[in-house]
């Protein structure tokens, strides 16, 4: 059976990191992809020839051509800019729908059977602008947002009640930016409810809404401590995830900014929802229950999401 073969498009401070990741779990092999002349071949070249080192068999290139990436199983896509200091991820609508445009064109061309998993943010906007400008199947397509937030989350709880991180699972619905609902009640401690972990005293109800604004804010608290970009490790870790639940077919039951069809109540969107992810893309979407509040924070993000696809509509008129 022929090796998987895995395309990264962009390769820049997460798309390297996805090529290390991938290579040292060996789900395949592996071509960089970039606009940029030599980054692509530079960082293929430096990790093959850790390959010996680590013991992982993955055959790395580098490319500026999309040829290069014909017949891929998975595309992974960070083409774009990402965010300085005192930008939020909305500020990178107009320069990356541009980029979406043309990675959509590529894909469309040289990896229309892919599974296409979309990092470049404002991520709910792009990955539904990527869907439409590569006309892939929108089980094909998905956006990577949740795991991360949910890993965020699980971090700063883990920190805060002294476990392990490996003990504390996190659900986070909706957008990826400021509007990201952290859902409490779904989240727990080994399986005991946040909101029960309150009752017992572990912590103020005061504290664990710090820790969501936290969650939150995750990226921007990256984003102020580098000061040259954004997070890079997490976000490539989180969509690693995601990839090889599709490429293995595990029907993990993960956080994704999913094309809904009625779920939820919306149609023709994109937006952070428990999703199955197995060898046929976005198997399900899990609609669960929402309380007052939970809903109506839901929509508040939905809303902001909305906000984002008219402005692309805006740029773009054939995204309608
Ligand atoms: N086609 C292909 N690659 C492109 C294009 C394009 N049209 N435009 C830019 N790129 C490449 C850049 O040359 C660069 O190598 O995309 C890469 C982006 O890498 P970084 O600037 O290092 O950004 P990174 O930290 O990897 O984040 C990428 O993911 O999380 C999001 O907000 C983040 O949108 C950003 C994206």
């Amino acid at each position: 059976m022929a090796r998987n073969k895995i395309a990264l498009i962009g390769s820049g401070m997460i798309g390297g990191t996805l090529a290390h990741l991938a290579s040292l779990k060996e789900l395949g092999d592996i071509v960089l992809f970039d606009i940029s002349e030599g980054t692509p071949q530079g960082k293929a070249l430096d990790i093959a020839e850790s390959g010996p080192v680590e013991g992982f068999d993955a055959h790395l290139s580098g490319a500026n051509d999309y040829a290069a990436i014909e017949g891929a199983d998975v595309c992974i896509v960070t083409a774009g800019v990402p965010r300085k200091p005192g930008m939020s991820r909305d500020d990178l609508l107009g320069i990356n729908l541009k980029v979406m445009e043309q990675v959509g064109a590529g894909i469309a061309k040289y990896a229309p059977n892919a599974f296409v998993i979309c990092i470049t943010n404002p991520l709910d906007a792009m990955v539904w602008a990527l869907q439409k400008f590569s006309g892939l199947p929108k089980e094909k397509v998905v956006g990577m947002a949740g795991v991360l937030d949910s890993g965020r989350f699980r971090t700063f709880l883990a920190e805060e009640f002294k476990v392990s991180v490996e003990d504390v699972t996190a659900f986070v619905l909706g957008g990826h930016g400021d509007t990201m609902v952290p859902l409490p009640r779904y989240s727990t401690v080994a399986g005991i409810p946040l909101t029960d972990l309150v009752k017992m005293g572990w912590c103020s109800n005061e504290r664990l809404e710090e820790i969501i604004q936290r969650t939150r804010d995750g990226g921007a608290e990256i984003v102020g401590l580098l000061k040259t970009g954004s997070a890079y490790y997490a976000p490539a870790a989180s969509a690693i995830q995601m990839a090889e639940s599709y490429l293995k077919d595990k029907k993990r039951v993960l956080p994704c900014a999913a094309a809904l069809s009625g779920q939820y109540g919306l149609s023709d969107m994109y937006v952070g929802v428990p999703c199955v992810i197995g060898a046929g893309g976005i198997e399900r979407v899990i609609e669960i229950d929402l309380d007052g509040d939970e809903k109506a924070q839901f929509d508040k993000s939905v809303n902001s999401v909305k906000g984002l696809m008219e402005a692309c509509q805006g740029i773009a008129p054939n995204l309608k």
